[in-house]
């Protein structure tokens, strides 16, 4: 193969890029990210046949180009997630959310949901759905569900296949992998696959947080969106708490990441636990 030669990204094709990435996500690159645009782009341009970022730009702007906006914002996106990231919301959730939502759901007769809203590869959402099947291991009769969802499709895909490498798959206690993990042999070596069980429980589906409604169920009893809104300026995340807010039963709970504090925003949750939130009732 010819060594590749990255074209050089102007400042005014930088601009538009930055631009279009924020109309349709609301990723705010800033300026100082051109370096990263242009590694994370380089490939994409070549495989498309790109001579130049003018050219990209035109085929963004083009009749074809809705695909390959979502193309853009799949790879400008970061994505980095793994098992149990931020363990102590999962304890959280476990010793004292759970409790409390569990009682609510079987006094009303209903099934509980929850909603991982920036799901990338999948690990949050299975972490999350691990924490309900053994919470639910003794308690029959308590049915659940979580939706997982994401702006990138690659992710997606990746969610839903649910495989992933053997050494990635760190989970607290060894007893949970044989329990909810099949190995994988043959060409499947070196990987773990999620059961069927445990993927039954997860629907995924794409979502970019700033459309205009939610295909998933008003009403929910916790949603994770963590680790998504650092890469939002205050405005849209201000609207995206009052949102989140709003597909929360009263009393339902949301869960940030560690570095995301509300602080600021004029919400109007409850602060109950470092970056754990609750609707009032
Ligand atoms: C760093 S990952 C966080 C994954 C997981 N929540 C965690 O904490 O480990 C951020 C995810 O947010 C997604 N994302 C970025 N902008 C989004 C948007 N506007 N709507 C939905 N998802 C978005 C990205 O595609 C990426 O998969």
């Amino acid at each position: 193969m010819l060594p590749f030669s990255e074209p050089p990204l102007s400042p005014a094709a930088y601009a538009f890029l930055e631009e279009l990435v924020y109309q349709r996500s609301r990723i705010r690159l800033g300026v100082d990210k051109q370096a990263l645009v242009a590694g994370r782009l380089g490939r994409r341009l070549q495989s498309l046949g790109c001579g130049s970022y003018e050219e990209y730009c035109g085929l963004l702007q083009s009749a074809e180009g809705e695909d390959e906006i979502s193309a853009l914002i799949d790879l400008i996106s970061t994505n980095h997630t793994h098992f149990f990231r931020e363990a102590a919301h999962f304890d959280i959730l476990a010793e004292r959310v759970l409790p409390v939502l569990a009682e609510r759901a079987a006094a009303a007769g209903r099934e509980m949901q929850f909603w991982c809203a920036a799901a990338a590869s999948g690990e949050e959402a299975y972490s999350l759905a691990i924490v309900l099947a053994e919470f639910c291991r003794s308690r029959p009769g308590l049915s659940w569900r979580v939706y997982a969802s994401d702006i990138s499709r690659r992710m997606l895909a990746a969610c839903r296949l649910g495989i992933y490498e053997s050494d990635k798959v760190d989970l607290p206690t060894p007893d949970l992998l044989a329990r909810h993990f099949q190995k994988g042999v043959g060409e499947r070596e070196g990987y773990y696959r999620v059961k069927p069980e445990l993927r039954r429980h997860v629907t995924t589906d794409y979502v970019n947080l700033f459309q205009d409604s939610y295909p998933v169920p008003r009403e929910l009893d916790a949603i994770f969106c963590r680790n998504v809104m650092i890469y939002f300026d205050v405005e849209s995340r201000r609207l995206l708490v009052e949102r989140l807010f709003e597909q929360l039963a009263p009393g339902g709970y949301l869960f940030v990441g560690h570095s995301e504090s509300l602080l600021g925003l004029g919400h109007r949750f409850k602060a109950v636990h470092p970056s754990v939130y609750v609707r009032p009732s």
